[in-house]
């Protein structure tokens, strides 16, 4: 049976016409699909996913429907797992270049130390995130950002670039920021990239003129919003109530609050009744320390994001893992505080990967990503079903979410065309010229920064909260052991 989408017949027979050459059919394969309906995940095994331009148009229970257009590209997924693409909804893209560099930092070294520019968004499409929201604050000259936008465009992967307005220069404002962002916009010729808009300064600086003029602009435009929340001790702001007061959570834009760490009741509702996302970037708020004590009570207003990737992993099922299992460690912990035992498993598999997937699209606001369904965006992994990490899985949700690596990914494709097929990035200038590029650029930065002594912290952090002590962690026996040496 193949269920069709809304495209009209004429709309079909145009379509083939036109882009049959193009046309895909995943043949074979366990899909996991969702019901636009029920808005339920569904399992659909040995059938098929139509692939015609960007689009999805057949999601079918057969792996040969016999209404298959002529001229289709047959790909045998036979034993593989065929998942939406996944949705990244918080990262700093042009950091790729410190890698490794960040390895015992807080988020305090962080704000202190790491500045400077790269585009790398390979990686994040070989470990089958096709879809990347970028805080790219590296907005420092107009030739910086624009060459950040030029790398994301030429990645191949669905960007949503924040460009951050923040006074950078006496030079290179805000007004000068968004002069740019508007003559950037007219010139976007990108079906995938898509010029967006970050701002941090709803707290710190609520009513000053850099702050309408950016109000301005977001209603004007109606691009999507992202900012950093992090509260508790932190003090950073940007709270769900600040963006409220400055009369923007309210409205159609969409609009991603990233880490949400310490939110609290009030903006919970107010996520709620304006149906705003957070990006819980479950690996660095743990690194870092910012935490994220109520995420797990806002998951109906969540989506998963890897934040500053040069520090730890880049890929979002390392992230809908680990944070599954600690939110799991964090319900289970207040059973057994009351000397009781779990009597159930809080925090099932299928929700963690709609938090990677469906919610990543709702958060972005486009219910076409991250679902196989109808008429859904053609954004696609297919996984490994023989590798032997995953032999032998019965729920392909759970052999995805506990048990795949990035490893296991033998095909991505991002808006209908591969990018990577059989285990390899289709994009030949990674390999060569981009990569060589890369790895001299990041060398030249990382031999600066390893000059920079970190500076010590104590008194207050920059938002009035005081240091405090942290007790090492040792693995082996005697005062001050645990940290050995520092191999960057
Ligand atoms: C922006 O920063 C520059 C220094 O980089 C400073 O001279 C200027 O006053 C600042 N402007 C605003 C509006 O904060
Ligand atoms: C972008 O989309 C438009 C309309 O959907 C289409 O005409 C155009 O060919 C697309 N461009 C690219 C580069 O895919
Ligand atoms: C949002 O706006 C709608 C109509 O514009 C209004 O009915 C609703 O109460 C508003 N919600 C909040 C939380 O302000
Ligand atoms: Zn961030």
């Amino acid at each position: 049976m193949m269920f069709r989408s809304a495209v009209t017949p004429a709309m079909l027979v145009l379509f083939h016409v036109a882009i049959a050459a193009g046309a895909k059919l995943l043949s074979g394969g366990t899909m996991i699909a969702f019901d636009q309906e029920s808005e339920q995940l569904r399992v659909i095994r040995g059938g098929s996913v139509l692939i015609e331009g960007d689009r999805i148009t057949g999601v079918s229970d057969v792996a040969s429907p016999l209404d298959t257009p002529a001229g289709v590209e047959f790909v045998d997924c036979t034993d593989k797992i065929i998942t939406p693409g996944f949705i990244d909804t918080h990262r700093h893209g042009w950091q790729t270049v410190f890698k490794t560099m960040g390895s015992i930092t807080t988020l305090a070294d962080y704000a202190l130390r790491f500045s400077a520019l790269l585009a790398g968004l390979y990686e994040a499409v070989a470990a089958g995130v096709t879809t990347i929201v970028d805080h790219a604050h590296h907005t420092w000259t107009p030739e910086h950002a624009a060459a950040g936008l030029r790398a994301s465009v030429d990645s191949g992967a669905r960007v949503f670039f924040g460009y951050t307005f923040q006074n950078s220069s006496a030079e290179f404002g805000v007004p000068e920021q968004i002069g740019q962002w508007k003559e950037l916009a007219a010139a976007m010729t990108s079906n995938l990239t898509q010029l967006c808009i970050a701002y941090d300064e709803w707290t710190s600086n609520p009513t000053g003129g850099n702050t309408q003029a950016v109000i301005d602009l977001i209603k004007e435009s109606e691009s999507l919003l992202t900012t950093h929340h992090v509260e508790g001790p932190w003090l950073l702001g940007n709270t769900p109530q600040d963006l409220h007061r400055a009369g923007i959570l309210n409205s159609s834009t969409p609009t991603i609050i990233s880490h949400a760490s310490h939110l609290d009741v009030r903006g919970a509702s107010l996520l709620r009744a304006t149906n705003k996302h957070i990006s819980i970037t479950a690996e660095s708020e743990m690194h870092y320390g910012h935490l994220h004590p109520t995420s797990h009570l806002i998951l109906d207003q969540a989506s998963l994001g890897v934040d500053t990737h040069m520090t730890f992993s880049t890929d979002i099922l390392t992230q809908a893992r680990l944070w599954l299992q600690s939110a799991r460690y964090r319900v289970y912990q207040n059973t057994l505080d009351r000397w009781q035992i779990p009597a159930q498993n809080p925090f099932s598999v299928n929700q963690a990967f709609l938090l990677a997937t469906r919610n990543g699209g709702l958060a972005v606001g486009c219910k076409d990503l991250g679902v196989i369904a109808l008429g859904a965006m053609a954004d696609l992994v297919v996984w490994e079903g023989r590798s032997p990490a995953m032999l032998g899985w019965t729920d392909p949700v759970a052999a995805v979410i506990l048990h795949a690596s990035v490893g296991d990914i033998a095909h991505a494709l991002i808006n209908g065309a591969f990018r990577k097929r059989d285990g390899r990035l289709l994009d030949s200038r990674y390999y060569d010229e981009v990569q060589d590029r890369f790895l001299a650029s990041a060398q030249r930065i990382q031999n600066v920064l390893k000059e920079m002594p970190l500076p010590p912290q104590e008194g207050n952090f920059l938002t009035g909260s005081p240091f405090g002590y942290v007790m090492q962690v040792d693995a082996q026996r005697g005062e001050g052991a645990g940290y050995g040496p520092n191999f960057v």
